[in-house]
Protein backbone atom coordinates (compact mmCIF):
# COMPACT_ATOMS: atom_id res chain seq x y z
CA UNK A 1 0.00 0.00 0.00
CA UNK A 2 1.47 3.74 -1.12
CA UNK A 3 2.43 5.48 2.11
CA UNK A 4 1.08 8.95 0.88
CA UNK A 5 2.87 10.17 4.40
CA UNK A 6 6.20 9.47 3.43
CA UNK A 7 5.72 9.32 -0.59
CA UNK A 8 3.95 11.95 -3.25
CA UNK A 9 1.41 10.27 -5.28
CA UNK A 10 2.18 10.07 -8.95
CA UNK A 11 -1.57 9.95 -10.03
CA UNK A 12 -1.93 13.75 -8.56
CA UNK A 13 1.40 14.98 -10.47
CA UNK A 14 2.10 16.15 -13.67
CA UNK A 15 4.58 14.23 -15.50
CA UNK A 16 6.01 16.51 -17.71
CA UNK A 17 5.58 19.30 -14.64
CA UNK A 18 7.31 17.11 -11.71
CA UNK A 19 10.72 17.57 -10.89
CA UNK A 20 12.68 14.05 -12.38
CA UNK A 21 14.23 13.23 -9.12
CA UNK A 22 10.60 13.10 -7.73
CA UNK A 23 9.52 10.51 -10.38
CA UNK A 24 8.79 7.54 -8.99
CA UNK A 25 7.17 4.75 -11.38
CA UNK A 26 7.07 1.64 -8.95
CA UNK A 27 3.92 3.02 -7.86
CA UNK A 28 1.13 0.34 -8.22
CA UNK A 29 -1.47 2.86 -8.67
CA UNK A 30 -0.12 4.29 -11.73
CA UNK A 31 -0.95 1.13 -13.56
CA UNK A 32 -4.45 0.90 -11.98
CA UNK A 33 -5.31 3.97 -13.94
CA UNK A 34 -2.97 3.47 -17.06
CA UNK A 35 -1.65 6.54 -16.16
CA UNK A 36 2.38 5.61 -16.86
CA UNK A 37 2.93 6.70 -20.14
CA UNK A 38 3.79 10.61 -19.43
CA UNK A 39 6.22 9.63 -16.87
CA UNK A 40 7.69 7.02 -19.10
CA UNK A 41 7.88 9.31 -22.08
CA UNK A 42 9.80 12.19 -19.97
CA UNK A 43 11.83 9.71 -18.38
CA UNK A 44 12.71 7.98 -22.38
CA UNK A 45 13.93 11.70 -23.52
CA UNK A 46 15.27 13.44 -20.67
CA UNK A 47 16.71 10.58 -18.18
CA UNK A 48 16.56 7.10 -20.06
CA UNK A 49 18.49 5.46 -16.70
CA UNK A 50 16.82 7.43 -13.77
CA UNK A 51 17.04 6.97 -10.49
CA UNK A 52 14.36 7.03 -7.82
CA UNK A 53 16.81 7.46 -4.42
CA UNK A 54 13.20 6.65 -2.22
CA UNK A 55 10.12 4.48 -3.25
CA UNK A 56 8.19 1.91 -1.20
CA UNK A 57 10.46 -0.66 -2.43
CA UNK A 58 13.41 1.40 -1.25
CA UNK A 59 15.79 3.31 -4.45
CA UNK A 60 15.82 1.38 -7.39
CA UNK A 61 17.38 2.39 -11.16
CA UNK A 62 14.63 2.95 -14.36
CA UNK A 63 16.11 2.01 -17.27
CA UNK A 64 13.66 2.86 -20.34
CA UNK A 65 14.44 2.75 -23.60
CA UNK A 66 14.52 -0.38 -25.52
CA UNK A 67 18.21 -0.58 -26.31
CA UNK A 68 19.19 0.27 -23.02
CA UNK A 69 16.81 -2.61 -21.96
CA UNK A 70 18.30 -5.03 -23.92
CA UNK A 71 21.86 -4.50 -22.90
CA UNK A 72 21.23 -5.37 -19.35
CA UNK A 73 18.96 -8.43 -20.08
CA UNK A 74 21.99 -9.68 -22.22
CA UNK A 75 24.57 -8.86 -19.03
CA UNK A 76 23.10 -11.20 -17.24
CA UNK A 77 26.86 -11.95 -15.78
CA UNK A 78 26.57 -8.38 -14.26
CA UNK A 79 23.01 -7.81 -14.21
CA UNK A 80 21.49 -10.94 -12.27
CA UNK A 81 18.06 -12.28 -11.22
CA UNK A 82 18.23 -13.08 -7.72
CA UNK A 83 17.31 -12.78 -5.32
CA UNK A 84 14.25 -12.26 -7.11
CA UNK A 85 12.82 -10.48 -10.31
CA UNK A 86 10.05 -8.14 -8.74
CA UNK A 87 10.85 -4.47 -7.61
CA UNK A 88 9.58 -5.98 -3.95
CA UNK A 89 11.86 -8.40 -2.02
CA UNK A 90 10.39 -11.73 -1.76
CA UNK A 91 8.31 -11.34 1.51
CA UNK A 92 9.89 -14.19 3.94
CA UNK A 93 6.71 -16.37 3.99
CA UNK A 94 7.06 -17.08 0.29
CA UNK A 95 11.25 -18.29 -0.19
CA UNK A 96 10.26 -19.64 -3.36
CA UNK A 97 13.14 -20.97 -6.03
CA UNK A 98 12.65 -20.88 -9.31
CA UNK A 99 14.71 -20.79 -12.74
CA UNK A 100 13.33 -17.10 -13.70
CA UNK A 101 15.17 -16.20 -10.80
CA UNK A 102 18.14 -18.30 -10.35
CA UNK A 103 21.69 -17.31 -12.37
CA UNK A 104 23.11 -19.49 -14.55
CA UNK A 105 24.65 -22.01 -14.00
CA UNK A 106 21.45 -23.09 -11.94
CA UNK A 107 19.05 -21.59 -14.25
CA UNK A 108 20.01 -23.38 -17.34
CA UNK A 109 19.23 -26.87 -15.74
CA UNK A 110 16.36 -26.43 -14.54
CA UNK A 111 15.27 -24.33 -17.94
CA UNK A 112 16.16 -27.28 -19.90
CA UNK A 113 14.37 -29.55 -17.68
CA UNK A 114 10.88 -28.38 -18.25
CA UNK A 115 11.58 -26.44 -21.55
CA UNK A 116 10.40 -30.32 -23.04
CA UNK A 117 6.88 -29.25 -22.54
CA UNK A 118 6.33 -26.45 -25.04
CA UNK A 119 8.82 -28.10 -27.28
CA UNK A 120 7.24 -27.84 -31.04
CA UNK A 121 6.06 -31.23 -31.28
CA UNK A 122 3.98 -31.03 -28.21
CA UNK A 123 2.38 -27.77 -29.24
CA UNK A 124 1.54 -29.49 -32.16
CA UNK A 125 -0.31 -31.83 -29.86
CA UNK A 126 -1.67 -29.12 -27.49
CA UNK A 127 -3.37 -26.87 -30.87
CA UNK A 128 -6.60 -29.12 -31.77
CA UNK A 129 -7.33 -29.26 -27.98
CA UNK A 130 -6.94 -25.56 -27.41
CA UNK A 131 -8.59 -24.40 -30.47
CA UNK A 132 -11.97 -27.41 -29.03
CA UNK A 133 -11.91 -25.88 -26.00
CA UNK A 134 -12.04 -22.25 -27.28
CA UNK A 135 -14.78 -22.89 -29.57
CA UNK A 136 -16.52 -24.62 -26.89
CA UNK A 137 -16.16 -21.30 -25.15
CA UNK A 138 -17.00 -19.34 -27.27
CA UNK A 139 -20.09 -20.68 -28.64
CA UNK A 140 -21.44 -20.71 -24.93
CA UNK A 141 -21.20 -16.77 -24.98
CA UNK A 142 -24.82 -15.18 -24.59
CA UNK A 143 -25.81 -13.27 -27.66
CA UNK A 144 -27.38 -9.90 -26.73
CA UNK A 145 -27.01 -9.31 -23.63
CA UNK A 146 -23.21 -8.11 -21.68
CA UNK A 147 -21.26 -10.20 -19.75
CA UNK A 148 -17.61 -9.98 -18.60
CA UNK A 149 -15.19 -10.99 -21.22
CA UNK A 150 -12.21 -11.80 -18.72
CA UNK A 151 -13.83 -14.09 -16.60
CA UNK A 152 -16.24 -15.83 -19.17
CA UNK A 153 -13.34 -16.06 -21.80
CA UNK A 154 -9.66 -14.74 -20.65
CA UNK A 155 -9.63 -16.56 -17.56
CA UNK A 156 -11.47 -19.89 -18.88
CA UNK A 157 -9.13 -20.34 -21.77
CA UNK A 158 -6.14 -19.72 -20.12
CA UNK A 159 -7.35 -21.77 -17.23
CA UNK A 160 -8.23 -24.22 -19.03
CA UNK A 161 -4.78 -24.47 -20.93
CA UNK A 162 -3.05 -24.68 -17.61
CA UNK A 163 -5.32 -27.71 -16.43
CA UNK A 164 -4.19 -29.82 -19.51
CA UNK A 165 -0.88 -29.08 -19.14
CA UNK A 166 -0.51 -30.19 -15.52
CA UNK A 167 -3.16 -32.44 -15.86
CA UNK A 168 -4.49 -31.04 -13.42
CA UNK A 169 -8.36 -31.72 -12.03
CA UNK A 170 -10.34 -29.88 -14.44
CA UNK A 171 -13.56 -29.38 -12.43
CA UNK A 172 -10.93 -27.74 -9.50
CA UNK A 173 -9.09 -25.81 -12.34
CA UNK A 174 -9.93 -22.45 -10.97
CA UNK A 175 -7.71 -23.00 -8.22
CA UNK A 176 -5.05 -22.50 -10.58
CA UNK A 177 -6.42 -18.96 -11.59
CA UNK A 178 -6.67 -18.02 -7.68
CA UNK A 179 -2.75 -19.39 -6.94
CA UNK A 180 -1.49 -17.57 -9.60
CA UNK A 181 -3.49 -14.02 -8.63
CA UNK A 182 -3.06 -14.82 -5.11
CA UNK A 183 0.81 -14.80 -5.78
CA UNK A 184 1.02 -11.67 -7.96
CA UNK A 185 -1.81 -9.55 -6.18
CA UNK A 186 -1.19 -8.87 -2.33
CA UNK A 187 -0.19 -5.46 -1.58
CA UNK A 188 3.98 -6.63 -0.37
CA UNK A 189 4.30 -8.07 -3.84
CA UNK A 190 3.02 -5.84 -6.13
CA UNK A 191 1.32 -3.17 -4.59
CA UNK A 192 -2.18 -4.93 -5.16
CA UNK A 193 -5.41 -5.16 -3.51
CA UNK A 194 -6.26 -8.73 -4.67
CA UNK A 195 -5.66 -10.55 -1.21
CA UNK A 196 -4.32 -10.13 1.93
CA UNK A 197 -0.28 -11.70 2.88
CA UNK A 198 -2.16 -13.73 5.12
CA UNK A 199 -4.68 -15.25 3.02
CA UNK A 200 -1.86 -15.87 0.18
CA UNK A 201 0.10 -17.45 2.57
CA UNK A 202 -2.65 -20.07 3.12
CA UNK A 203 -3.71 -20.05 -0.33
CA UNK A 204 0.06 -20.72 -1.29
CA UNK A 205 0.11 -23.48 1.29
CA UNK A 206 -2.59 -25.31 -0.11
CA UNK A 207 -1.07 -24.96 -3.75
CA UNK A 208 1.55 -26.50 -2.52
CA UNK A 209 -0.11 -29.16 -0.60
CA UNK A 210 -1.68 -30.23 -3.97
CA UNK A 211 0.74 -30.48 -5.89
CA UNK A 212 3.21 -32.35 -3.96
CA UNK A 213 -0.06 -34.99 -3.55
CA UNK A 214 0.19 -34.72 -7.52
CA UNK A 215 4.06 -35.05 -7.84
CA UNK A 216 3.90 -38.46 -5.69
CA UNK A 217 0.95 -39.91 -7.86
CA UNK A 218 2.74 -39.27 -10.86
CA UNK A 219 5.87 -40.73 -9.71
CA UNK A 220 3.84 -44.06 -9.49
CA UNK A 221 1.81 -43.26 -12.53
CA UNK A 222 3.53 -41.17 -15.60
CA UNK A 223 1.44 -39.42 -17.85
CA UNK A 224 2.48 -36.91 -20.71
CA UNK A 225 2.31 -33.53 -18.43
CA UNK A 226 4.45 -31.39 -16.95
CA UNK A 227 4.87 -32.95 -13.54
CA UNK A 228 5.23 -36.28 -14.61
CA UNK A 229 8.08 -34.57 -16.51
CA UNK A 230 9.97 -32.91 -13.85
CA UNK A 231 8.95 -36.15 -11.75
CA UNK A 232 11.02 -38.48 -14.21
CA UNK A 233 13.28 -36.42 -15.66
CA UNK A 234 16.85 -37.34 -14.67
CA UNK A 235 17.68 -33.80 -13.76
CA UNK A 236 14.49 -33.10 -11.76
CA UNK A 237 13.60 -36.25 -9.97
CA UNK A 238 15.20 -35.00 -6.27
CA UNK A 239 13.03 -31.78 -6.51
CA UNK A 240 10.20 -32.72 -4.68
CA UNK A 241 13.69 -32.67 -1.72
CA UNK A 242 13.05 -28.64 -2.36
CA UNK A 243 9.91 -28.35 -1.60
CA UNK A 244 10.72 -24.26 -2.17
CA UNK A 245 12.13 -25.77 -5.42
CA UNK A 246 9.51 -27.25 -7.26
CA UNK A 247 6.22 -25.36 -5.67
CA UNK A 248 8.68 -22.20 -6.68
CA UNK A 249 8.82 -24.00 -10.52
CA UNK A 250 5.08 -24.57 -10.57
CA UNK A 251 3.93 -21.29 -9.69
CA UNK A 252 6.63 -19.69 -12.23
CA UNK A 253 4.78 -22.14 -14.71
CA UNK A 254 0.88 -20.87 -13.67
CA UNK A 255 1.44 -17.23 -13.51
CA UNK A 256 3.47 -17.66 -16.68
CA UNK A 257 0.93 -19.36 -18.48
CA UNK A 258 -2.70 -17.28 -17.07
CA UNK A 259 -1.81 -13.81 -16.19
CA UNK A 260 -0.02 -13.20 -19.33
CA UNK A 261 -2.29 -14.39 -22.02
CA UNK A 262 -5.18 -13.60 -19.79
CA UNK A 263 -4.46 -10.11 -20.61
CA UNK A 264 -3.31 -10.19 -24.30
CA UNK A 265 -6.55 -11.61 -24.72
CA UNK A 266 -8.46 -9.05 -23.13
CA UNK A 267 -6.19 -6.43 -24.48
CA UNK A 268 -6.73 -7.57 -28.08
CA UNK A 269 -10.29 -7.11 -27.91
CA UNK A 270 -10.01 -3.67 -26.26
CA UNK A 271 -6.93 -2.50 -28.60
CA UNK A 272 -10.05 -3.45 -31.41
CA UNK A 273 -12.13 -1.33 -30.37
CA UNK A 274 -9.97 1.52 -29.72
CA UNK A 275 -9.03 1.35 -33.05
CA UNK A 276 -11.72 0.16 -35.52
CA UNK A 277 -9.94 1.14 -38.70
CA UNK A 278 -7.47 -1.65 -37.54
CA UNK A 279 -10.34 -4.07 -36.88
CA UNK A 280 -12.01 -3.37 -40.52
CA UNK A 281 -8.26 -4.40 -41.94
CA UNK A 282 -8.98 -7.59 -40.04
CA UNK A 283 -12.05 -8.41 -40.99
CA UNK A 284 -11.08 -7.59 -44.36
CA UNK A 285 -7.99 -10.13 -43.95
CA UNK A 286 -8.37 -12.05 -41.23
CA UNK A 287 -4.68 -13.52 -42.35
CA UNK A 288 -3.21 -10.45 -40.78
CA UNK A 289 -3.70 -13.28 -36.92
CA UNK A 290 -0.01 -14.32 -36.32
CA UNK A 291 0.87 -10.37 -36.95
CA UNK A 292 -1.70 -9.11 -34.96
CA UNK A 293 -1.14 -11.07 -32.04
CA UNK A 294 2.64 -9.88 -31.54
CA UNK A 295 1.40 -6.78 -31.89
CA UNK A 296 -1.25 -7.13 -28.93
CA UNK A 297 1.31 -8.24 -26.98
CA UNK A 298 3.55 -5.59 -27.73
CA UNK A 299 0.43 -2.69 -27.27
CA UNK A 300 -0.45 -5.05 -24.00
CA UNK A 301 2.94 -5.73 -22.21
CA UNK A 302 1.74 -7.95 -19.89
CA UNK A 303 4.48 -8.30 -17.66
CA UNK A 304 5.25 -4.65 -17.05
CA UNK A 305 8.96 -5.08 -16.17
CA UNK A 306 11.70 -7.64 -14.51
CA UNK A 307 14.30 -6.60 -11.76
CA UNK A 308 17.77 -7.10 -11.45
CA UNK A 309 20.53 -6.64 -8.85
CA UNK A 310 23.86 -5.16 -9.80
CA UNK A 311 27.10 -7.55 -9.16
CA UNK A 312 29.23 -4.61 -9.03
CA UNK A 313 29.98 -1.23 -9.70
CA UNK A 314 29.73 -0.49 -12.84
CA UNK A 315 28.66 2.63 -15.49
CA UNK A 316 25.27 2.17 -17.23
CA UNK A 317 24.60 4.93 -19.96
CA UNK A 318 26.60 7.42 -18.07
CA UNK A 319 25.21 6.68 -15.03
CA UNK A 320 26.98 5.10 -12.12
CA UNK A 321 25.38 1.95 -10.35
CA UNK A 322 26.45 0.63 -7.84
CA UNK A 323 26.92 -3.23 -6.51
CA UNK A 324 23.89 -4.30 -5.34
CA UNK A 325 21.52 -1.49 -6.76
CA UNK A 326 18.17 -2.88 -7.90
CA UNK A 327 17.83 -2.47 -11.77
CA UNK A 328 14.15 -2.24 -13.07
CA UNK A 329 13.36 -2.81 -16.81
CA UNK A 330 10.45 -1.62 -17.77
CA UNK A 331 9.51 -3.14 -21.01
CA UNK A 332 6.34 -1.18 -20.98
CA UNK A 333 8.33 2.30 -21.58
CA UNK A 334 10.64 -0.19 -24.13
CA UNK A 335 7.91 -1.15 -26.33
CA UNK A 336 6.98 2.56 -26.67
CA UNK A 337 10.60 3.55 -27.55
CA UNK A 338 9.91 5.74 -30.98
CA UNK A 339 13.70 5.38 -31.55
CA UNK A 340 12.87 1.74 -32.15
CA UNK A 341 9.55 1.19 -32.94
CA UNK A 342 7.51 3.50 -35.38
CA UNK A 343 4.34 5.06 -34.11
CA UNK A 344 4.91 3.22 -31.05
CA UNK A 345 1.56 4.86 -29.98
CA UNK A 346 -0.33 3.04 -32.71
CA UNK A 347 -1.70 -0.30 -32.47
CA UNK A 348 -2.01 -1.66 -35.98
CA UNK A 349 -2.72 -4.74 -36.97
CA UNK A 350 -0.57 -4.83 -39.94
CA UNK A 351 2.77 -3.32 -38.22
CA UNK A 352 6.29 -4.21 -39.85
CA UNK A 353 8.42 -6.59 -38.16
CA UNK A 354 6.01 -6.98 -35.16
CA UNK A 355 7.70 -9.68 -33.37
CA UNK A 356 10.53 -7.00 -32.68
CA UNK A 357 9.03 -6.01 -28.85
CA UNK A 358 10.47 -6.88 -25.13
CA UNK A 359 6.98 -8.09 -23.76
CA UNK A 360 8.89 -11.54 -23.73
CA UNK A 361 11.77 -10.56 -22.50
CA UNK A 362 15.50 -11.24 -24.09
CA UNK A 363 18.63 -12.72 -23.53
CA UNK A 364 18.75 -16.36 -21.49
CA UNK A 365 15.80 -15.75 -19.07
CA UNK A 366 13.94 -14.99 -22.51
CA UNK A 367 9.73 -16.07 -21.94
CA UNK A 368 9.97 -20.09 -22.46
CA UNK A 369 6.09 -19.88 -23.21
CA UNK A 370 5.97 -17.60 -25.82
CA UNK A 371 5.33 -20.01 -28.72
CA UNK A 372 2.71 -21.57 -26.30
CA UNK A 373 1.20 -17.77 -25.93
CA UNK A 374 1.51 -17.13 -29.37
CA UNK A 375 -0.26 -19.89 -30.65
CA UNK A 376 -3.10 -19.83 -27.97
CA UNK A 377 -3.81 -16.46 -28.49
CA UNK A 378 -3.69 -16.81 -33.07
CA UNK A 379 -6.27 -19.96 -32.18
CA UNK A 380 -7.88 -17.56 -29.87
CA UNK A 381 -8.35 -14.96 -32.52
CA UNK A 382 -9.24 -17.27 -34.98
CA UNK A 383 -12.14 -18.74 -33.76
CA UNK A 384 -13.43 -15.59 -33.10
CA UNK A 385 -13.26 -14.14 -35.85
CA UNK A 386 -14.95 -17.25 -37.61
CA UNK A 387 -18.04 -16.62 -35.08
CA UNK A 388 -18.30 -12.95 -34.53
CA UNK A 389 -18.07 -9.30 -36.64
CA UNK A 390 -17.41 -7.89 -33.35
CA UNK A 391 -16.89 -8.18 -29.49
CA UNK A 392 -17.99 -5.00 -28.69
CA UNK A 393 -16.74 -3.12 -25.29
CA UNK A 394 -19.35 -2.07 -23.49
CA UNK A 395 -18.00 -0.52 -20.20
CA UNK A 396 -14.74 0.84 -18.76
CA UNK A 397 -12.61 -2.02 -18.33
CA UNK A 398 -11.59 -2.48 -14.56
CA UNK A 399 -7.79 -2.46 -14.44
CA UNK A 400 -5.89 -4.26 -12.18
CA UNK A 401 -4.02 -2.67 -9.25
CA UNK A 402 0.30 -4.35 -9.46
CA UNK A 403 3.41 -3.01 -10.46
CA UNK A 404 3.92 -6.80 -11.57
CA UNK A 405 1.14 -7.20 -14.61
CA UNK A 406 -0.44 -4.97 -16.74
CA UNK A 407 -3.90 -6.57 -16.73
CA UNK A 408 -7.89 -6.13 -16.42
CA UNK A 409 -10.08 -7.47 -13.43
CA UNK A 410 -13.10 -7.07 -15.58
CA UNK A 411 -14.06 -5.56 -18.79
CA UNK A 412 -17.91 -5.69 -20.10
CA UNK A 413 -18.89 -6.73 -23.90
CA UNK A 414 -21.25 -7.73 -26.20
CA UNK A 415 -20.82 -10.33 -29.07
CA UNK A 416 -22.25 -9.58 -32.42
CA UNK A 417 -22.21 -12.47 -34.90
CA UNK A 418 -21.68 -12.42 -38.24
C1 LIG B 1 9.64 -15.72 -18.54
C2 LIG B 1 6.36 -12.78 -20.54
C3 LIG B 1 3.48 -16.56 -21.52
C4 LIG B 1 6.49 -19.40 -19.01
C5 LIG B 1 9.00 -14.61 -18.99
C6 LIG B 1 9.54 -13.27 -18.93
C7 LIG B 1 8.61 -12.45 -19.47
C8 LIG B 1 7.49 -13.26 -19.90
C9 LIG B 1 8.72 -10.94 -19.61
C10 LIG B 1 10.91 -12.88 -18.33
C11 LIG B 1 11.86 -12.63 -19.44
C12 LIG B 1 13.20 -12.06 -19.00
O1 LIG B 1 13.48 -11.95 -17.80
O2 LIG B 1 13.98 -11.75 -19.91
C13 LIG B 1 5.32 -13.55 -21.00
C14 LIG B 1 4.21 -13.05 -21.80
C15 LIG B 1 3.40 -14.11 -22.09
C16 LIG B 1 3.99 -15.28 -21.46
C17 LIG B 1 4.04 -11.59 -22.21
C18 LIG B 1 2.12 -14.16 -22.88
C19 LIG B 1 1.72 -13.27 -23.72
C20 LIG B 1 4.04 -17.67 -20.93
C21 LIG B 1 3.49 -19.01 -20.97
C22 LIG B 1 4.33 -19.79 -20.23
C23 LIG B 1 5.43 -18.96 -19.75
C24 LIG B 1 2.22 -19.43 -21.69
C25 LIG B 1 4.31 -21.28 -19.93
C26 LIG B 1 3.38 -22.04 -19.72
C27 LIG B 1 7.60 -18.65 -18.70
C28 LIG B 1 8.74 -19.17 -17.98
C29 LIG B 1 9.66 -18.11 -17.84
C30 LIG B 1 9.05 -16.96 -18.47
C31 LIG B 1 8.92 -20.59 -17.46
C32 LIG B 1 11.04 -18.15 -17.17
C33 LIG B 1 12.13 -18.26 -18.22
C34 LIG B 1 13.53 -18.21 -17.66
O3 LIG B 1 13.76 -17.61 -16.60
O4 LIG B 1 14.43 -18.79 -18.28
N1 LIG B 1 7.75 -14.58 -19.60
N2 LIG B 1 5.15 -14.89 -20.82
N3 LIG B 1 5.20 -17.68 -20.20
N4 LIG B 1 7.82 -17.33 -18.98
FE1 LIG B 1 6.52 -16.14 -19.99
Amino acid sequence: MLDTVKHLRMLDQDPFGIALDKIDVSQAELYEHDAQWGFFERLRKEDPVHYCADSEYGPFWSVTKFNDIAHVEKNHQLFSSEPTITIADLPEAIPFQSFIQMDPPKHDVHRAAVQPVVAPANLAKLEPIIRERVGKILDELPVGESFDWVERVSIELTTQMLATLFDFPFEERRKLTFWSDATTGAPDISGGDFITPEDRDVALADCGEHFVRLWHQRVSKPGNDLISMLAHSERTRNMIDSPMEYLGNIILLIIGGNDTTRNSITGGVLALNQNPAEYDKLRRDPTLIPNMVSEIIRWQTPILGMRRRAMQDTELFGKQVRRHDKVMMWYVSGNRDDEVIADPMSFKVDRENARHHLSFGFGIHRCMGNRLAEMQLRVSWEEIMKRFRMVEVVGNPVRAKSNIIRGYRSMQVQVHPW
